[in-house]
């Protein structure tokens, strides 16, 4: 079905309840941490994170209801295919989310967007895990 998401769709709206700027808080926070993080930094191909970061940024943009960058740029996310190439194991994708939890402490969110964002974000990442 094409045509706008249903407003039953919660993580449609994050964009609009979260702002640009809220959401590149939280996505700047989290890179920061994944600089630092001895378990995840080595899976970056990249030197500068700043790619990355941004690639995220966009992905998350156009998940959440705003503008759709990512698959303008990027195409289909296809998620599962782009992680394949990372040893993602329990531990990791624990890692990353420690990272994102850490982000999500450092700006102040409405309780129901903050469990709607967490959700969401737990949940890809369980998904994304791609060995024991
Ligand atoms: C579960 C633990 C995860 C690990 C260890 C991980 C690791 C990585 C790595 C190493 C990259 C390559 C960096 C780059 O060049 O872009 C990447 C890319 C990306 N990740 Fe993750 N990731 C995880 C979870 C997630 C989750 C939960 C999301 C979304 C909610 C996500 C979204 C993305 C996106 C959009 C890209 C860029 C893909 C592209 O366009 O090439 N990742 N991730």
């Amino acid at each position: 079905m094409s045509g706008p998401l249903p407003l039953s769709d919660p993580v449609g709206q994050l964009y609009a309840q979260l702002g640009e700027e809220t959401l590149a808080a939280i996505v700047r926070g989290f890179y920061a941490r994944v600089a630092e993080h001895p378990l995840l930094r080595p899976m970056y191909p990249e030197q500068d994170l700043a790619p990355a970061e941004e690639r995220l940024l966009l992905f998350l943009r156009g998940r959440f209801g705003g503008p759709p960058d990512y698959v303008e740029q990027r195409g289909h996310p296809r998620l599962r295919m782009r992680h394949a190439p990372f040893p993602i194991d329990r531990a990791a994708r624990d890692a990353w989310m420690a990272c994102m939890d850490h982000a999500l402490d450092g700006v102040e969110l409405e309780l129901q967007v903050q469990q709607t964002l967490r959700a969401f974000l737990d949940q890809v990442a369980t998904f994304l895990i791609n060995r024991r």
